[in-house]
């Protein structure tokens, strides 16, 4: 059975936050790819509700900024002063007007909690008719939660707030998690007979479901099963612990899904990232962003990619990528660094110590050792000698070069852009390459060798180096007195 639309959720985030000790607004610290906040929503956003709406407050332009990227249908409204959290909640339906149906809030600083939890909590809310519904979990340490108060039928009576609570409803593991369903309009009513009189000197929005108990309404609880979901983040601790759970949840589904994860205690995945089946991920790998691994992939260890798509069948080790496009059957690294606007055709090569940016490689090329490949497009079954730099940058504007098709660029060569190599040309080692090459030339750009003979003798007499050169002479008058083969 499926959720009907609630009316609303609404998302608390108006908060301090202190204990984060930020500049940042809390709900806005990340991880597995997404703020805090960011999670909240996507779980919200799976009930489809009429509307949601995020209640702002501290570092509010942040908050606002942030949604307007990612959540352009969240509708923040202002909370002025912190009065609590039936304070935002009372803000809100000031606001907006009389919310009718159900309407379901949450606080925004949750980043585990899922979407099928919170739809587990309107079916609750529904199907029992229920004028409030409180999502509860029990907890080894309930230090801090408000706990839940149920009478001698087990019915929900009240919510007392830890500072508020005696020793025997102290000793109550079963907490307030929350999240809530409420009939809009019931909550409404509630709201305004909320009082300040308590520990806290707020309004709760926890007194609501006793209001609404003694005026004759059924309230109801949806107890969720798995308390770890259910864990909120005020500090930095655990933001890390929360990350670790997440990061668990998301890895364990790539396996379930296909993927091979060598050791999912140092691999780390974001939310959005997507993996084919029989991709094999090795530790300490992080796939960032929109990453893509497609089928049989291999990637790691010890690789960090940023919304970089790696084709089927690919090899990507030891490797730090960013918005690049590797080809299916493609081979990167070991110790590679794939900047943004780097397009690997199929079977192409980005071998050991290898940077490239905004660079296209064509099929079966090949860029195999330590070479800077920048503004470039290299055409089909080229190859790049070691050591080659694409020289891009004149100091004030970047240049392109353009390798063509089976071209064999030596070793230690600099090409400097603009400029272009003609299809099946080569160039010598060493060369530096200022003009056009055209195809099927070999282009060679370099000093002749000239060899001085006995400059060591005459110029370094008595160092080692001349030494060594007086004997190797010697040897050279003795075979040749000999009159016998040089070479063994
Ligand atoms: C609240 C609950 C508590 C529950 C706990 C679960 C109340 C009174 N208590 O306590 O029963 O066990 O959450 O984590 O609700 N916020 C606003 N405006 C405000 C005050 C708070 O938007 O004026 C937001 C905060 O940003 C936060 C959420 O509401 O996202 C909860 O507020 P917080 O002060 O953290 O409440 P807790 O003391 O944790
Ligand atoms: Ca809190």
């Amino acid at each position: 059975m499926s959720a009907r639309r609630p009316a609303a959720v609404i998302v608390l985030a108006a908060g301090e936050g202190t204990r984060m000790k930020s500049r940042r607004s809390k709900v806005l610290h990340e991880l597995c790819g997404r703020s805090m906040l960011g999670h909240v929503l996507a779980a919200a956003r799976e009930l489809e509700p009429q509307r949601l709406i995020v209640v702002v407050g501290h570092r509010r332009e942040q908050v606002i900024e942030h949604l307007a990227e990612h959540a352009p249908q969240a509708e923040p409204v202002v909370q002025e002063r912190q009065g609590g959290t039936g304070h935002a909640v009372r803000t809100v339906l000031e606001q907006v007007g009389t919310l009718s149906g159900t309407v379901v809030v949450t606080n925004g600083d949750h980043p585990l909690l899922r979407g099928e939890t919170l739809a587990e909590l309107v079916r609750t809310h529904e199907r029992e008719g229920n004028a409030a519904t409180v999502l509860t979990t029990e907890v080894p340490d309930p230090t801090g939660y408000g706990r839940i108060l149920r009478g001698p039928d087990g019915a929900v009576t009240a919510i007392v707030e830890h500072k508020d609570a005696d020793e025997a409803q102290r000793a109550v593991r079963e907490i307030n998690v929350g999240m809530y369903a409420f009939d809009g309009e019931l909550l409404e009513a509630a709201l305004k007979q909320v009082t300040t009189d308590n520990a806290g000197g707020e309004e709760y929005l926890t007194d609501v479901p006793a209001i609404l108990r003694g005026q004759g309404h059924r309230i109801g609880a949806f107890t969720a099963p798995d308390w770890v979901e259910m864990q909120g983040v005020n500090d930095r601790v655990q933001l890390a612990q929360a990350r670790r759970l997440l990061n668990e949840r998301i890895v364990e589904a790539h396996m379930r899904a296909g993927a091979t994860v060598v050791d999912p205690a140092t691999t780390w995945i974001d939310v959005d990232v997507v993996t084919e089946p029989d991709v094999v991920i090795h530790p300490n790998t992080q796939l960032h962003g929109r990453t893509r691994l497609e089928e049989g992939a291999e990637v790691g260890p010890n690789a960090t990619l940023t919304d970089t798509v790696v084709g089927a069948g690919a090899v990507v080790s030891n490797t730090v990528a960013d918005r690049a496009e590797i080809g299916p059957e493609a081979s990167v690294g070991p110790f590679a660094y794939l900047r943004p606007g780097t397009r690997l055709a199929r079977k192409a090569k980005a071998g050991t110590y290898v940077e490239m940016k905004n660079a296209v490689v064509g099929e079966g090329a090949k860029v195999p050792h330590l070479t800077y490949v920048g503004d470039a497009e290299i055409g089909q079954g080229s190859n790049i000698g070691a050591g080659s730099v694409f020289v891009n940058y004149d100091g004030v504007r970047k240049h392109r070069t353009v390798v063509g098709d089976h071209v064999r660029v030596g070793s230690d060569n600099m090409l400097v852009a603009p400029v272009r190599i003609g299809d099946g040309a080569y160039t010598a080692a060493g060369s530096v390459i200022v003009s056009d090459v055209p195809p099927g030339a070999m282009a060679v750009a370099r000093g002749r060798q000239r060899n001085i003979e006995g400059w060591v003798e005459r110029k370094r007499p008595g160092t080692p180096a001349a030494e060594a050169a007086r004997r190797a002479a010697g040897r050279r008058a003795d075979e040749s007195d000999a009159g016998g083969d040089a070479g063994a």
